[in-house]
């Protein structure tokens, strides 16, 4: 890909809860955006990545409760947690921030206030399920009860796990609250709301406006074609978020301030670089490209209200929104009696994190197709493709230039029409990154490393190096080795950081995309340091165990805290 012009680019990937770890599934999403961010960075692009933790609602005020803390100690304890798993898996955010800022309430305050100013802010009231004991207003998920339709006891208010049937909280058989076991009564409320039909000609053009997945187009469309309702804004106290200006005891809904924390961060990051300005990426006329990767699960969020109240407070809109499948394991939903329901940590203490980064990126297409984690089959690619394959080259063509070359490469290269196929594949890689089309990409680049492994078993150079007056030869096919692997490691540096990093330092080189055009020649490179080692598949046990045994201890613990 040619760089004529340089792309302005800001990327979010959506703000995980506070209230819990970072799991593997979670990793999928940050390894999926990382990845193209530093693409983008890569072939010459601005991009800005920023997250924040999602601090808000009625779950982390309970939890913080349950724990004895306050819900401001709970959210910093986890949002340290958070930045240490990231920054553990190399997700290079130019900012990880919280929705509990300064920047956030006055955000969410002005967006809320132009939305109001132009009527686009209902009130009414609704009767809800309400804790006598706890006061509080119930969420379908705080009420439990006997499922109307199979009878089984303790299901949720809005769906039985038992026999699947979904039905509103009122259709229970004795529900009660699961925070106090109270009999919830009904009780009314004034509820603000986000008039969210006022925005269908919005929604309709910027669905098609041709950037989307075609399964998120056609999502929206449906929702589209059925009607768009208004949508609940406001919850009453207690509730641990933003209070409603202009209003009592009523808070902001923690999902109408959770988007506009993507704003919020990238502020936080603006007011402390210099000629970074937040005004230049947010502007409704702006020039500049914002995409936010998400799961599947919230593109109603991010594909109808989001847009709508950037809109209503004349903001740019999102260029694109980029919706992933789930992570499975083994086939199956993560599931925490078979230990795959697997924490970041617990994963970093067992494996490398670039095992994972490389698994996903082979793996991952621009659909929103779930993936699956088949733990075998993680251990035999990783293996084969990384140490097998990659790593392979280099170790074999380092070694005489080292011993034999004093560490030199050959004065001339002596295969330029072969470089010159390695190189000319950066078309074909580059559009498959930019297209999201990761398993593509990391399919070129092996197919360049099996023909680099082939080329040089074919030259054998440790035969030839036995062979007197072979010399000049032996140091052209291993200089070749190590450019075809410089290469290798030029393209794979947005999926694998670390390894990339510990290549250049062996090589002497930055690693640059353009440096595909220009191979080393009577360049010095270090000694060869093994680059990644095998997966053990004891690793792997040993991880599934930890995780059980945590699962264990974290049920212990809640039956203590009751
Ligand atoms: O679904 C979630 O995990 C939310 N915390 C995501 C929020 S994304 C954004 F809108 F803030
Ligand atoms: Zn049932």
């Amino acid at each position: 890909m040619t760089n004529t012009t340089t792309r302005e680019i800001l990327v979010t990937s959506a703000l995980p809860y506070a209230n819990g770890s970072i799991h593997i599934g979670h990793m999928l999403e940050y390894i999926q955006t990382d990845i193209w961010v530093r693409f983008q960075r890569h072939i010459g692009n601005t991009c800005h990545y920023v997250c924040a933790d999602d601090a808000h609602g009625t779950a982390i005020m309970l939890r913080a409760e349950q724990e004895g803390i306050t819900p401001e100690q709970l959210i910093a304890n986890v949002q340290a947690e958070h930045e240490q798993d990231f920054s553990n898996f190399n997700v290079s955010f130019d900012n990880f921030y919280s929705t509990h800022s300064p920047e956030n309430r006055e955000f969410s305050e002005y967006i809320y206030k132009a939305c109001e100013a132009k009527g686009h802010i209902a009130s009414r009231t609704i009767t809800q399920a309400f804790d006598p004991e706890k006061q509080l207003f119930l969420a379908d998920r705080f009420i439990k009860g006997t499922c109307p339709k199979c009878k089984t006891e303790d299901q949720y208010g809005d769906n039985c796990e038992a026999c699947g049937a979904t039905y509103s909280p009122a259709d229970l058989i004795k529900p009660k609250s699961a925070i106090s076991g109270a009999i919830p009564v009904q009780k009314d409320s004034t509820h603000l709301f986000f008039k969210l039909p006022d925005f269908e000609k919005l929604l309709k053009d910027w669905t098609r406006s041709g950037s989307l997945q075609s399964e998120i187009a056609n999502k929206l469309a449906e929702w589209l074609d059925s009607g768009l309702q208004e949508w609940d804004i406001s919850r009453d106290a207690p509730y641990f978020g933003f209070e409603i200006p202009g209003q009592e005891n009523k808070f902001f809904y923690v999902w109408l301030d959770a988007p506009i924390g993507y704003m919020a961060s990238f502020k936080n990051l603006c007011d402390r670089t210099a000629g970074l300005d937040f005004d230049y990426y947010w502007n409704k006329n702006s020039s500049t490209e914002l995409y936010h990767f998400i799961g599947k699960d919230i593109i109603n969020f991010h594909g109808l209200f989001w847009p709508a109240m950037l809109y209503a407070a004349e903001f740019r809109t999102p260029t694109a929104v980029y919706a992933h499948g789930f992570l499975t394991v083994n086939g199956q939903k993560m599931s925490k009696s078979r230990g795959t329901f697997i924490k970041a940590g617990t994963y970093l203490r067992h494996l490398h994190p670039e095992y994972l980064r490389y698994y996903f990126a082979a793996k991952l297409n621009n659909k929103v197709d779930d993936l699956d984690l088949n733990l075998e089959d993680f251990v035999q690619r990783v293996n084969s493709d990384l140490v097998g394959k990659v790593v392979n080259i280099a170790s074999r063509s380092a070694g005489f230039i080292s011993k034999k070359f004093n560490g030199k490469l050959s004065t001339a290269v002596s295969e330029p029409e072969l470089l010159n196929a390695f190189a000319s594949e950066q078309h074909t890689i580059a559009e498959h990154y930019e297209n999201r089309e990761f398993g593509k990409a990391i399919k070129a680049i092996m197919a360049l490393a099996d023909q680099a492994n082939q080329y040089i078993a074919d030259k054998e150079p440790w035969v030839l190096a036995r062979q007197e007056g072979s010399e000049q030869q032996v140091q052209d096919i291993c200089s070749t080795g190590l450019n075809m692997f410089r290469m290798l490691m030029i393209y794979l540096k947005p999926v694998l950081p670390m390894m990339t990093e510990n290549a250049a330092n062996f090589l002497n080189d930055d690693l640059s995309w353009s440096g595909l055009n220009t191979p080393l020649v009577s360049h010095g490179i270090e000694k060869f340091k093994p680059l990644m080692i095998r997966i053990e598949a004891s690793q792997i046990e040993a991880m599934l165990e930890e995780s059980k045994v945590e699962v264990a201890k974290e049920l212990a613990l809640k039956e203590k805290q009751g």
